[in-house]
């Protein structure tokens, strides 16, 4: 059977330099972002701000229920806000979007179509057959970045659950969204399968100059991939901290035993702490 790391590329493409990647402008806005879901008379989010700017990479941590996939669904306009708006590109989100992509916790592949099928499926969706016929190179060029090069006509059922989420990412990145939004993406993974997908996706994130928003529930999975944290409080979510993160780029996973890495894991914890007595 073929394991997660050894479909793993060896010669990593060159990285990005980092410090100079993250732009000033606002790439993505959150203003005042709440949301009540009257049916159950359930506040899921109260005035919620962030700003995403170009290049960078935000997680959100909180306790489950908080709202996390609720405001992740609203910045990617498959649900409406309550109050609040989200504003990506200058442009209001009002609906799902070609430049946003998005990620969840189950790749959701179609069992009847191979890997490069699979990923052109936004394509063809879109804009049919041809156009996804047209996007076949740049399929295999994403499916090299994410190491599945000899995968290309293999069906969902012969792929780890790993490799699952590694088409996913292709699909998200196939029609070049100005931005990535992932909720808890690899939770369904083992532990270990798990750190490695972060360094993975840490490293095509690096190679794409992503602009990438994700959900976690875990603190050193936040913090591991992010330029800057936010904390949020239990139900209704608010903002209850803002935690950047200053270690260099590419991190690796020894980093994670590293005085400065449990600095910001502290900083990180301590606002869910302080959170949840708010
Ligand atoms: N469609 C919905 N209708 C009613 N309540 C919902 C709906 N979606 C989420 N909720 C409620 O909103 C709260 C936040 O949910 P969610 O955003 O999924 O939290 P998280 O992702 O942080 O675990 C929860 O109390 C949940 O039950
Ligand atoms: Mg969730």
């Amino acid at each position: 059977m073929t394991t997660d790391r050894q479909v793993t590329m060896v010669g990593a493409p060159s990285l990005r330099p980092d410090v100079a990647a993250v732009g000033e402008e606002p790439l993505l806005e959150a203003s005042g972002v709440s949301k009540v879901f009257a049916a159950r008379g359930v506040q899921a989010l109260d005035s919620i701000d962030l700003v995403l700017k170009r290049g960078q990479f935000a997680s959100i941590i909180g306790p489950s229920g908080c709202g996390k996939s609720t405001l992740l669904k609203i910045m990617a306009g498959l649900v409406a806000p309550s109050g609040g708006r989200v504003v990506l590109q200058g442009t209001p989100v009002l609906e799902p979007r070609r430049d946003i992509g998005i990620m969840f916790q189950q790749a959701t592949l179609l069992p009847w179509r191979t890997t490069i099928e699979n990923v052109l499926l936004p394509i063809e969706i879109r804009d049919g057959s041809r156009a996804a016929n047209a996007r076949r190179d740049a399929v295999r060029a994403l499916l090299d970045l994410v190491g599945l090069t000899n995968f290309e006509k293999a069906y969902p059922h012969e792929l780890s659950g790993g490799m699952a989420q590694r088409v996913a990412i292709c699909r998200m990145l196939v029609t070049e969204p100005a931005v990535l939004l992932l909720d808890e993406p690899f939770g369904a993974l083992d532990e270990l399968t798990r750190e490695y997908m972060n360094v993975e996706l840490q490293r095509v994130c690096l190679q794409k100059q992503a602009t990438a928003f994700m959900v976690t529930h875990s603190i050193p999975e936040a913090v591991f991939l992010a330029d800057v944290v936010y904390v949020m409080t239990p139900r209704p979510g608010r903002i209850a901290q803002v935690v950047p993160v200053d270690l260099p780029r590419p991190r690796t996973l020894e980093m994670m035993t590293e005085p400065g890495f449990a600095e910001v894991v502290r900083r990180v914890r301590s606002g869910l702490d302080r959170g949840g007595h708010g």
